[in-house]
């Protein structure tokens, strides 16, 4: 069995090692300067260990590893534009070192470039439901970002709107990269299922541990830029729950802070003190260990040994009390 550091060393070695053309130059080296930066890589390796948990030739899942983690790459480099951020993993973000139109079209070469190493499977079943997989979570990515763009908007989010957009946009990457892993292996399909069922719940519970970190977070580890959310009104577990349960003059005070666009430090300031009073945190965290529950009982369901589960049950563990 590996582990999940040795699935790092894996893959890390292997996005270091793609090769990309020369020119036009504008167009690859984004793709080389953002995939070489320091991310946590936890959907390739999660892939690697899903594989592993039925099969030792873990080389054979290595390019589904790299197409989802240069798919996530992609994602990053559009939403970075979408959501207004100069920093990602403590460096410049592609739109600002460039340019808008260069993260558009180095986005698009990625995406691309994902289908590309998927495209290195032999052409059988295995790689239509890969295919199949792998466009579906596409799809349900780009809905999940409508809505988390939509929602900037709105004041009357519901927490179970709010819920079904951050499982659409971070929640089915994370089950598809352990499912497609299970496929490859060939799986049953029981264990894909409980698979993609642990992904979903442990990413549900990554985004709302990513809303928490982009306000109570420390930025020079966590990389981004704090308060960046509040900045734009994203509509994350904090601003809905504030939004949705708390008195009526707390509630004005918050809405009147969304209507400021022209003090930023005063923004953040006061919108986290007000999180702060409605102890936000305490209810983020505890939302946070109910999916991480969930993600293990989906466990449960598997066909395979509790000692080799715990792989995954440690790395979700870690992302519990993940800072970065
Ligand atoms: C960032 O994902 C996007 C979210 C779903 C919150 P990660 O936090 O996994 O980012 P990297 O790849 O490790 O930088
Ligand atoms: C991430 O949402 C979802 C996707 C990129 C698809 P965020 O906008 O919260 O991610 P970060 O915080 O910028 O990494
Ligand atoms: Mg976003
Ligand atoms: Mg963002
Ligand atoms: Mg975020």
């Amino acid at each position: 069995m590996i582990t999940f550091e040795d699935a790092l060393t894996l893959v890390s070695q292997k996005i270091k090692d793609i090769h990309y053309p020369k020119q036009p130059a504008r167009l690859y080296e984004p793709i080389a300067y953002l995939l070489n930066l320091k991310g946590k890589k936890i959907r390739p390796a999660l892939t690697l260990l899903a594989y592993n948990l039925y099969a030792d030739d873990v080389q054979k899942a290595v390019n589904m590893a790299l197409a989802w983690e240069i798919f996530h790459n992609f994602t990053l480099m559009h939403d970075d534009m979408m959501d207004l951020a100069d920093l990602r993993r403590g460096e410049l973000t592609v739109h600002q070192k460039w340019d808008n139109n260069t993260a558009i079209l180095s986005g698009d070469a990625m995406l691309i470039l994902a289908y590309k190493y998927l495209a290195k499977y032999p052409m059988n079943m295995v790689l239509k439901n890969l295919l199949d997989l792998f466009s579906i979570t596409a799809a349900e990515i780009c809905e999940g970002q409508e809505y988390d763009m939509q929602f900037e908007t709105r004041t009357d989010v519901r927490e179970e709107e709010y819920l079904n957009m951050i499982r659409l946009k971070t929640a089915v990457l994370v089950g598809a990269c352990l499912k497609s892993g299970a496929i490859l292996a060939d799986a049953d399909a029981k264990d894909q299922d409980a698979l993609y069922d642990f992904g979903i719940n442990i990413g549900i519970a990554f985004q709302i541990q990513d809303d928490l970190l982009d306000v109570y977070g420390n930025e020079a580890v966590f990389g981004k830029k704090i308060g960046g959310d509040i900045l734009c009104n994203k509509k994350t577990f904090l601003l809905v729950c504030a939004l949705n349960n708390s008195d009526e003059q707390s509630k004005t005070e918050l809405l009147q802070w969304l209507s400021v666009h022209d003090q930023p430090d005063a923004k953040i300031k006061a919108v986290t003190e007000l999180y702060d009073k409605l102890q936000l945190k305490k209810k983020a965290v505890a939302q946070i260990e109910s999916y991480y529950g969930n993600a293990l009982r989906a466990l449960d369901k598997m066909n395979v040994a509790k000692d080799k589960q715990t792989v995954l049950t440690q790395l979700a563990t870690e992302l519990l009390h993940r800072t970065v």
